[in-house]
């Protein structure tokens, strides 16, 4: 893998409080060739232009708006998002098949309404990568390894069409087992050697996540608190190079 292969795997996760200070990252990024994803706080400050802004500086947008809901609603939240032209956004796996399908038929709609080529890729959230499996036994109540149901999830969110699921890189080895190794694996828990994992609790590094075959691995704190995200980033490259 090159350098601009490994940044079409990255996707910085633009977690700031105002559209400002986003986008002068992203400035600073835009050679690159990575993604951008766009979560609540800054989509929630920012508002759907944050989107239409780094698509016009020429980067593909996750949005990262976790949709979870009554089927109907993520029908249509899912239809608003298509329309705004992102090229994947994500919900949780924990609100079921119908609701799944519901975000996919959504997506199909606002594309087709909007006159765009393709519908965004969608992929579910299993478990957050701040669960340990000692909160989802005992405060969520799921019984078992975080592994299994990442795994249970991800065939779920397959069958529903979904394109992928959000998972930590421990475990996107067994996710590619179980649902194929063209269904995508988009992986938080990124940590250069060095780096505080903060409230992340699965981590692993990029030359890990790589070897586990995660298709995409979402960086936030380590570039975008970075004195320099440019050279943080590049170094993130360059040890995903040498996987
Ligand atoms: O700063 P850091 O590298 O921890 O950022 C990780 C990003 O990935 C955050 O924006 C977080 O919301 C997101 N995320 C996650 N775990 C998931 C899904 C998304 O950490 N399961």
């Amino acid at each position: 893998m090159n350098a601009s292969e490994a940044a079409a795997k990255v996707m910085v996760a633009l977690d700031k409080p105002d559209a400002a200070t986003a986008l002068r990252i992203a400035e600073a990024l835009r050679h690159f060739g990575c993604w951008m994803k766009i979560g609540m706080e800054l989509f929630y400050a920012a508002g759907p232009d944050i989107v239409r802004e780094c698509r016009k500086l020429g980067f593909r947008v996750f949005l990262d708006l976790k949709l979870h809901d009554i089927p109907n609603t993520v029908k249509g939240a899912a239809r608003s998002i298509a329309r705004l032209g992102a090229d994947m956004f994500n919900v949780h796996a924990a609100g079921g098949t119908a609701m799944m399908r519901a975000a996919a038929e959504g997506a199909a709609e606002g594309a087709a309404s909007a006159g765009l080529s393709a519908p965004p890729l969608i992929v579910a959230v299993t478990q957050l990568t701040s669960t340990t499996r000692e909160m989802m036994n005992e405060e969520i109540g799921i019984p078992g390894e975080v592994a299994d149901t990442v795994t249970r999830y991800a065939m779920l969110a397959k069958k529903a069409g979904l394109h992928g699921v959000v998972a930590s890189p421990l475990e996107a080895a067994a996710v590619k087992r179980a649902c194929g190794r063209g269904f995508l694996t988009v992986t938080p828990g990124i940590r250069p050697s060095g780096h505080a994992a903060g409230d992340q609790r699965r981590i692993a590094t990029p030359r890990e996540a790589v070897r586990a075959g995660a298709d995409f691995l979402v960086v936030g704190r380590p570039v975008t608190a970075a004195p320099d995200p440019a050279a943080a980033l590049e170094q993130i490259l360059k040890e995903m190079t040498e996987a």
